[in-house]
């Protein structure tokens, strides 16, 4: 009771100051990234402080889920987004089932120009448009950083998701990890395949070519025995996700995650060369939801991989209804950087049912 008041007091406060940095921040110029930077500098600074135990709460043990040999805290999984330390600690203090890094490839990268990333509404609903073309430090670097000791401590599953221009870049990158974490003593890893980089500058995807995907996930399992995610776009069609289960479904210790986000061309939400570098981006945030309850329904109606249902997921009724209705997990991004104070709650009523 007394954990439930703190955290729907801290999401007050959390949303206040939010809104107020962006308000400040974001406008003029309009770039959200520029709010961005300094609150994750701000949340840097709490998390090194002793208040960053405000943000502790502790996860019923009900809940805990275990997919092949990972053991999740919760349903609830932090989606591939963010590779910063700070945030990464913050969700897991405040009970996230498992965390995924943001995409690795292989040599570093800067992204796409800015403004690259903004708010938005969609068909009336908040969302948030990146073009953030996939900046990392690339693999050698991203290396340096895992694993790290506060992140362990939690023993809670850690995903790597792994990104490539090119097959053997794909493979390259995974095999790379693989091998470095096989050096090191922890066992709760795994890995995700983005197989959707929709701000790319070539715009092909691997999941364009499932012919290869094939071949490269039959690799990545010879050479590796962790679970493997494959995380497919909203832009794919019925049958091509269809066809990706198919090929997972023979494939040992494998998982969907549906989905990534969806391109929406930036004239559309009411952005501008000035306010948007590329001509559209990829929409995160409620709108997504409805099509990955659909998705969740239809794979498992038809297969039985455990499926990770990513896409809007905003509330504990949405994450009920996506477990209920076959999904083993739930990933979220856009929740996690507009209210992330909702994890507990959602964990208290799962525990509550
Ligand atoms: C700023 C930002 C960066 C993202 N970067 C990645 C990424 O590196 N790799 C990836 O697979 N998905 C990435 N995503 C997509 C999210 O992981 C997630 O699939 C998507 O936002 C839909 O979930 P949501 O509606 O809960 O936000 C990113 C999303 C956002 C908003």
């Amino acid at each position: 009771m007394l954990s439930k008041f703190r955290a729907k007091l801290l999401s007050i406060k959390f949303r206040a100051i939010r809104r107020f940095v962006i308000t400040v921040l974001a406008k003029i110029p309009r770039d959200l990234e520029r709010a961005i930077i300094f609150g994750d500098t701000l949340n840097h600074f709490l998390m090194i402080s002793p208040f960053r135990y405000f943000f502790k709460f502790k996860v019923p043990k009900d809940i805990q889920t275990n997919l092949y040999d990972l053991s999740f805290a919760s349903p609830l999984i932090s989606a591939s987004f963010k590779d910063d330390v700070s945030s990464l600690l913050q969700w897991q203090l405040l009970g996230i089932g498992g965390i995924t890094y943001k995409t690795v490839l292989k040599k570093p990268s800067k992204g796409n120009l800015r403004p690259r990333i903004q708010e938005i509404r969609y068909q009336g609903e908040y969302g948030i448009l990146n073009s953030l073309g996939l900046p990392n430090k690339g693999v050698e670097k991203f290396k340096l950083s895992i694993p790290n000791k506060k992140l362990i401590n939690f023993n809670r599953p850690i995903g790597v998701s792994i990104g490539g221009n090119s097959d053997k870049e794909y493979f390259e990158v995974f095999n790379s990890i693989d091998r470095y974490l096989n050096s090191v003593d922890y066992d709760q890893f795994f890995y995700e395949i983005n197989i959707s980089c929709p701000n790319t500058e070539d715009g092909k995807c691997l999941s364009d070519d499932l012919d290869s995907l094939k071949k490269l996930l039959e690799k990545f399992r010879n050479v590796s025995s962790r679970v493997i995610f494959v995380k497919v776009s909203p832009d794919s069609s019925v049958d091509d996700i269809l066809s990706i289960c198919n090929i997972l479904s023979k494939i040992e210790k494998t998982v969907i995650n549906v989905g990534n986000s969806k391109y929406v061309r930036a004239s559309n939400v009411g952005l501008t060369q000035k306010t948007f570098s590329k001509e559209g981006g990829g929409l995160s945030g409620k709108y997504l939801y409805k099509n990955t309850l659909k998705m969740v329904q239809l794979i498992s109606s038809k297969y039985s991989i455990p499926i990770v249902a990513t896409g809007g997921v905003c509330s504990y009724e949405q994450v009920k209804q996506l477990l209920d209705n076959g999904a083993t997990l739930t990933g979220m991004a856009t929740l996690l950087v507009t209210d992330p104070l909702l994890i507990p709650q959602i964990n208290q009523r799962l525990s509550n049912e």
